[in-house]
C-alpha cells in the first residue's frame, strides 16, 4: 500500500493521445475523490511538438466531455520518467518498442500498454492525428474504458 501514485502516458507526440488520456484520467481520478493521492503527467517519445497546446480536435472533443486540456504543453519522454514514475502507459506497440529500449538500458518502471487495463480487444490507442474527427472520438472512447480498470487498480494499492 502507498499514500500516493503517480501515472506517466506517453505517446508520440504528445499532442493528441496522450494529453487526452491525462484529461480523461484526471477527470476520473477526481470523480473518485482522489485527486490528491494520484499524480499524473503526460509525454511524446519524439519532440516535433514540444512546448505546443494539444492538437485542436483534441481539445474540442475532450471539451464535448467536459475536460479541458487547453492548459497542456507537450514534453518530451526522458529517461528519468522511468524512476519519476510508478506507472508508465504507452499508446501504441511503437511506443512501447521505443520506451522499452531505453528502459532496457536504465531500468525502473517498465512500461506498458495502456489499454491492458481495459476490456476492450483493441490493444492500441491508434493515432488520430492524420485522419477526421472521428478518430478523437474513439481516443477518447477507448481511454475512457482503459482508465476505469487503470483506477481500480489504483485503489487496490492506495491506502
Ligand atoms: P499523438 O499524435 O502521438 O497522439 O500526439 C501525433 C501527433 C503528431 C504527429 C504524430 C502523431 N506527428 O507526426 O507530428
Amino acid at each position: 500500500m502507498s499514500e500516493t501514485v503517480s501515472v506517466l502516458f506517453v505517446c508520440l507526440g504528445n499532442i493528441c493521445r496522450s494529453p487526452s488520456a491525462e484529461g480523461v484520467f484526471r477527470q476520473v481520478v477526481e470523480k473518485a475523490g482522489l485527486g490528491e493521492k494520484v499524480r499524473i503527467d503526460s509525454c511524446g517519445t519524439g519532440d516535433w511538438h514540444v512546448g505546443k497546446a494539444p492538437d485542436a480536435r483534441a481539445r474540442a472533443a475532450s471539451a464535448k466531455r467536459g475536460i479541458d486540456i487547453s492548459g497542456l504543453r507537450a514534453r518530451q519522454f526522458q529517461e528519468s520518467d522511468l524512476s519519476d514514475f510508478d506507472y508508465v502507459l504507452v499508446m501504441d506497440h511503437q511506443n512501447l518498442a521505443d520506451v522499452d529500449r531505453i528502459w532496457e538500458r536504465a531500468g525502473g518502471t517498465r512500461p506498458e500498454l495502456f489499454l491492458h487495463y481495459g476490456h476492450s480487444s483493441h490493444e492500441e490507442v491508434p493515432d488520430p492525428y492524420y485522419g477526421g474527427d472521428q478518430g478523437f472520438e474513439t481516443v477518447l472512447d477507448l481511454i475512457h474504458e482503459a482508465s476505469q480498470g487503470l483506477l481500480a487498480r489504483l485503489q487496490e494499492t492506495l491506502t
